[in-house]
């Protein structure tokens, strides 16, 4: 346990849970939301007032190894209630940090013990699963990274955070966060991109390997990243390693996905490697990496195959269940009316609500789950995006497989992006029991109405 006196007495919350921390698990990690200040822009702007976890923005990388129990104690110095939600683990229910679903939300002052295995090896993210919009977006996310036990050698294993805020002349972030204008449309998206790397990294050499683990924590902003200077391949997407790695081209993260990809650095020395972000208007560069000189004079061989996690595949989908959901409402959408909280309501209604967006005609968190399934049965989701916008929705707890119209499956995923008016299909076998929501990773959009839940029987 890190705390000294002085930072307890910091803090006047934290005196009320100090006698906690004194009877607390010795290889307990605290982590503490709190309020703080980053250099977020430049030296030339004030320090952005956030929310941070132990002071940082992203929050402390947690590096396991796979396998490994992370326990951590969330202490809530927040003005408002928190929890914490490890996204992409398959995780035991109770410790999945959804309040009201899984467990409490965490009250100011209070504190939850996290205490879980990390089964899987990939790059997995961590953040807050409370008044989202407003506390992801102020800065409550961290990489959690669990390491397999033979990794690829590479030169360097690079964690890139990408982030898009939404920031005034002042470096200070925009404390609207219930514009409607925004949950009706694409979300918040913010006017500053921000990518970063840990460990910090500056220079690279020719024909060094690097491993680049991207995730993308924006708000509601779908990521395209490039990178020039480096080739190599996309080895793993949400954390799970794939069968086949792809050449690693224009990149595209909708919120909460990441990808891992292994690159050799191809620019000259001194030329730069650059992870761009590729707009509309251009590119903006998110990192350069200076080339200061040849590391070797070949190039490296073959880029490798990550070893596959201890999760079955799908099989044939003969006998699945199927739950189709039809995503509806928005801005330039045909939603007349939807229910809300049990009741039936017109879309002016929903709107007084806050609430623009349904599944199957029922915005915000229904009683009942779009499904519920015994462990070991196979789950298909035919899902219909009547919207003229893009989601990203995320399930928690497993992982599922795009089936294709061939018939085929895509890979493992946590998080699926689904363009406007597009239809895909997710299928997964139950493997984790519990309740587990199923919600668009566009927080803007969950927080007025995208949310629903599957449920797996034990
Ligand atoms: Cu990354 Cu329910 O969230
Ligand atoms: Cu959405």
């Amino acid at each position: 346990m890190n705390l000294t006196r002085r930072s307890l007495l910091a803090s006047a919350s934290a005196l009320a849970v100090m006698p906690k921390f004194a009877l607390g698990n010795e290889d307990t990690e605290v982590l503490e939301a709190r309020p703080g200040a980053v250099s977020l822009v430049s030296d030339e702007f004030p320090a952005t007032e956030v929310w941070t976890y132990n002071g940082e923005v992203p929050g402390p990388e947690i590096r396991v190894a796979q396998g490994a129990r992370i326990k951590r104690r969330l202490v809530n110095s927040l003005e408002q209630p928190t929890t914490i939600h490890w996204h992409g683990v398959r995780i035991e229910n109770a410790m999945d940090g959804v309040p009201g679903v899984t467990q409490d939300a965490v009250q100011p002052g209070g504190e939850f013990f996290y205490d879980f295995e990390v089964p899987d090896a990939g790059t997995y993210w961590y953040h807050s699963h409370f008044n989202t919009t407003e506390q992801i977006s102020r800065g409550l996310y961290g990489a959690l990274i669990v390491e397999e036990p033979n990794p690829p050698e590479v030169d360097h294993d690079i964690t890139v955070v990408v982030d898009d805020w939404r920031l005034g002349q002042d470096a200070q972030i925009d404390p609207d966060f219930s514009q409607i204008h925004d949950w009706s449309h694409a979300g918040r998206l913010g006017n500053f991109l921000k990518a970063t790397l840990t460990p910090a990294l500056a220079e690279v050499k020719q024909n060094q390997r690097l491993r680049l683990r991207f995730i993308c924590v924006a708000t509601d902003r779908v990521m395209q990243v490039a990178m020039t200077g480096m080739q190599g391949k996309v080895v793993a997407l949400d954390g799970m390693p794939l069968a086949v790695p792809t050449p690693a081209g224009v990149l595209t993260l909708g919120p909460a996905q990441r990808a891992d990809v292994i690159v050799d650095v191809t620019g000259e020395p001194g030329g730069e490697a650059v992870i761009g972000f590729v707009g509309r208007e251009g590119n903006i560069t998110l990192a350069s990496l200076a080339i200061t000189g040849q590391a070797s004079l070949a190039s490296r061989g073959d880029i490798p195959v990550l070893r596959q996690n201890p999760i079955k595949q799908l099989d044939p989908l003969n006998g699945a269940k199927i739950a189709e959901l039809k995503m509806e409402g928005g801005a330039m959408g045909s939603l007349k009316q939807g229910i809300y909280k049990g009741e039936m309501m017109s879309i002016d209604k929903l709107i007084e609500n806050q609430q623009i967006w349904t599944f199957n005609g029922v915005a915000g968190m229904p009683d009942a789950p779009l499904a519920e399934v015994a462990l070991g049965e196979t789950l298909r989701i035919p899902i219909i995006n009547d919207t003229a916008f893009a989601h990203a929705l995320h399930l928690h707890g497993m992982h599922f497989q795009e089936v294709m119209p061939d018939g085929s499956f895509g890979p493992l995923r946590d998080t699926i992006l689904l363009l406007r008016q597009e239809r895909r299909e997710i299928a997964f076998t139950a493997s984790n029991p519990g309740d587990w929501v199923f919600h668009c990773h566009m927080l803007s959009h969950q927080k007025s109405g995208m949310i629903t839940w599957v449920k797996v029987t034990a």
